[in-house]
């Protein structure tokens, strides 16, 4: 009886290696907007700088670990008639150098680190610095601008070329608060103040994301930070400070509802109402996306949104309010009438 050849394993071993390579790398990227190798900030340049010793230090050691590693394999490899190579127990020198070594290594990577860390979570701002505030909540960020008297959600602007100061606080549980071309990651945690100091360096929009798992939608938790020419960032404060547009056409109906709603009890919207569990609602508008960096602020988008936010975003703290089509849609419209 003959045998009927069969397709080897190796070839669709080979296959799925392959496919899966691709997709490994199709996912790299050097400048992609959550890449950390671009520095945008002098504290991104100074954790770059840290991040070179460890890569020079750690690419180091590994060659020399290969490198002897092929040395023993090939010269202590099994041979036919070959005698027992000369053991060694006990090698005074040998035991404190590899010892001492990893110390002194571990040293070079802790001076710069710890000098980085202190650097940036310092106490004392410098003169001219913004100082922001950053609170960190299931499931979105809260900015607040103390000598500004300005409250955004989800989207900080700052000045480019001056230096801020976000001091973190986290009113339920543990984030984190990471912006990879400008800096972080350094934990909001509930019942203490943890700071970033940094300076962006270029104008542009940079991404960022809550580091630290905190529930559902730890992962729906993003950030963006807009840097602008300061004539720019000046003309933002001008009309965040403004008072909230009033409302026109469908927009009126979608704010009576929104004042008979339990809406009132979380959001803010100055002269409207006054919660402060949910975003800051006064100039919800000016900002490009909302749901924490989930979607563009469009009519349709936010009428889904405030219909069903749970459906939407899991574990949202925006209960579903059971609002009718028409009253969602008017909400919408009066939410979007707020640049
Ligand atoms: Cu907030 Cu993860």
């Amino acid at each position: 009886m003959s045998r009927r050849p069969t397709q080897p394993h190796g070839v669709c071993l080979r296959a799925v290696l392959v496919l899966a390579a691709v997709v490994i790398v199709g996912g790299c990227a050097f400048d992609g907007p959550m890449s950390t190798l671009v520095a945008r900030s002098d504290l991104n340049h100074s954790i770059l700088g840290v991040y070179k010793i460890i890569l020079w230090a750690t690419s180091i050691i590994g060659v020399l670990v290969f490198a002897i590693l092929a040395v023993v394999l090939l010269r202590y490899r099994e041979r036919p008639g070959a005698a027992l190579p000369r053991q060694i127990h006990g090698h005074t020198t040998m035991e404190i150098s590899w010892t001492i070594a990893p110390a002194l290594i571990l040293l070079i990577i802790a001076i710069p680190t710890i000098q980085v860390i202190f650097k940036t979570q310092s106490a004392a701002a410098p003169k001219n610095a913004l100082e922001v505030t950053v609170r960190g909540w299931q499931w979105w960020w809260e900015f607040r601008y103390p000598s500004l008297d300005v409250v955004t959600a989800n989207e900080v602007h700052l000045p480019v070329g001056r230096p801020v100061v976000f001091s973190l606080e986290g009113p339920d549980v543990i984030h984190s608060l990471w912006i990879p071309q400008l800096g972080g990651k350094r934990d909001v945690v509930p019942g203490r103040v943890n700071r970033i100091t940094l300076t962006p360096e270029a104008p542009g929009e940079y991404w960022g994301q809550c580091a630290e798992f905190c529930g559902t939608s730890h992962a729906n938790m993003m950030l963006r930070v807009i840097v602008q020419e300061p004539a720019a960032f000046d003309a933002w404060v001008a009309t965040q400070k403004a008072p909230a547009p009033e409302p026109a056409g469908d927009a009126v109906a979608g704010k009576e509802v929104f004042a008979r709603s339990a809406c009132v009890g979380c959001h803010t919207i100055r002269g409207v109402s006054a919660g402060v569990l949910g975003p800051d609602l006064t100039h919800f508008a000016s900002r490009a996306l909302f749901g924490a960096g989930l979607w563009p602020t469009t009519v349709e988008n936010v009428a889904a949104w405030v219909k069903d936010p749970p459906r939407l975003k899991p574990g949202s703290k925006m209960p579903n309010l059971h609002l009718s089509d028409a009253d969602s849609t008017a909400v919408a419209a009066y939410l979007m009438g707020l640049k």
